[in-house]
């Protein structure tokens, strides 16, 4: 079996292949998209043009390594195509993404992006969401009170487990725009829309991990070579 690091590497560079000169890049974050960011690299030096608006500091820091033209969202509002890696991915294409933390700026540039591309290995491949715990971005401001309303609106639809407050090193796991991030293990998420919805109705949750009817096709590499999925 090839390894995972090869197969990241394999899903990149193939959606490297739909990058045109010229383009508006939104650029993902997390290993898979670092594979796409070190190809993008090679490119960018042997002459392709595009501008990029990173998802998240740690991207735009290895862009700037590599000499890939970053832009701020304010700058280039409306992108042509955004990149990025998913922690779980359904047949429909709803995903599951925020293992590292990113979810609100890749959500942001992905639905400001005319087309989504979503690069994964076979692993991340699951037939019903839910086995990766949802990251759930939360405002500081009455954390515990948050905590409890989404504890409620999950209980609402069926779901129950654990819910973790992130943690790094010996304090929580901030985030790029300031928040705490929440980690809650439903299990099988049988109906991500109404999750979704019940989730963006608690009032200090400011984005989930939920990624619904963004991803236009997936990239699937597996040991067998590179799938393209559409939406079903
Ligand atoms: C970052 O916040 C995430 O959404 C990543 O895109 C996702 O976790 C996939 O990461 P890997 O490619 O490292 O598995």
């Amino acid at each position: 079996m090839a390894n995972v690091a090869a197969l990241k590497d394999k899903a990149a560079r193939a959606a490297l292949e739909h990058v045109e000169d010229g383009m508006r890049l939104g650029i993902g974050t997390g290993s898979t998209a670092e594979a796409f960011i070190r190809a993008l690299g090679e490119r960018v030096a042997s002459g392709l043009r595009i501008s990029g608006v990173a998802t998240s500091e740690r991207t735009a820091k290895l862009c700037a390594s590599l000499d890939i033209p970053i832009v701020t969202l304010e700058e280039m509002p409306a992108l042509d195509l955004a990149i990025d890696g998913a922690d779980e991915i359904d047949p429909a294409l709803r995903m599951i993404k925020g293992g590292g933390g990113a979810l609100l700026r890749e959500k942001i540039v992905a639905a400001a992006s005319e087309r989504m591309i979503v690069i994964v290995d076979q692993a991340k491949q699951v037939e019903t969401l839910g086995a990766f715990p949802l990251p759930i971005e939360i405002n500081g401001f009455g954390m515990m009170a948050t905590y409890l309303a989404i504890q409620k609106a999950a209980a609402a639809l069926g779901l129950g487990g654990d819910i973790v407050l992130r943690k790094e090193g010996d304090g929580p796991f901030i985030t790029d725009s300031g928040h705490l991030i929440l980690d809650a293990s439903f299990g099988r998420i049988p109906d991500s829309e109404a999750l979704s919805a019940a989730l963006h109705a608690v009032p200090g949750v400011v984005e989930h991990g939920l990624f619904l009817d963004l991803a236009t096709f997936a990239v699937v590499a597996s040991d067998s070579g590179v799938t393209v999925i559409k939406r079903r």
